[in-house]
């Protein structure tokens, strides 16, 4: 199960609840890319740029996606490298869900997670404000090409985590794979 949405989306926050309740490991792409290459998001964005992290995030879901019984968080962007959305779509296995959000609830996730947690791992991406809304408008169809999108903003955690477990028994149980039907 691969989970998808903007930054502040709660990728990794519920992903890692889901993963739980099912037995399953959990991945976060960025932090397999940190540990891959011993820097943070931040410093390879600064000091090798976007398009290099970009090629690195796409070598990370190559080898996440060789495991099974896993949920997977990609990062914000994944979605916007077609060679990424190729990798999912050829992938039987994979169902995508995309957590959704308006973009400034998800700011102020993002802005009240670095208040709370100020040694979490810096988004340079959030920093280029003036292109965000752009950015954000641009992934939208990308995010809402999963298999289910589900609204995050009116709903608790665990209630959000339910809905994931409830659509994936669903899935399993052979029911139809379309397009958020
Ligand atoms: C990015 C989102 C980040 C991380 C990188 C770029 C983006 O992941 O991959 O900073 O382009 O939106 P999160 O969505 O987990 O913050």
């Amino acid at each position: 199960m691969v989970l998808t949405g903007f930054m502040g989306a709660g990728k990794s926050t519920l992903g890692a609840r889901v993963a739980q309740e099912l037995g399953w490991r959990f991945v976060d792409l960025d932090e397999e890319i940190v540990r891959a290459e011993q820097q943070s998001i931040a410093d390879i964005f600064d000091t090798a740029g976007e398009a290099s992290f970009r090629k690195l995030e796409n070598i990370a879901l190559t080898m996440a996606l060789k495991q099974d019984r896993l949920v997977l968080a990609l990062g914000g962007g994944a979605l916007e490298t077609e060679a990424n959305r190729r990798l999912l779509a050829d992938d039987p296995a994979t169902l995508l869900l995309y957590l959704a959000a308006p973009l400034e609830i998800l700011i102020a996730r993002c802005e009240q997670q670095a208040r709370l947690q100020p040694q979490a791992a810096r988004r340079p991406v959030l920093e280029k404000r003036e292109v965000l809304r752009e950015r954000f408008l641009r992934r939208k169809p990308l995010y809402e090409s999963a298999h289910w999108m589900i609204e995050t903003t009116a709903q608790e955690p665990d209630a959000i985590v339910q809905a994931v477990l409830a659509r994936w028994r669903e899935h399993t149980s052979g029911a139809s794979f379309a397009h958020n039907e």
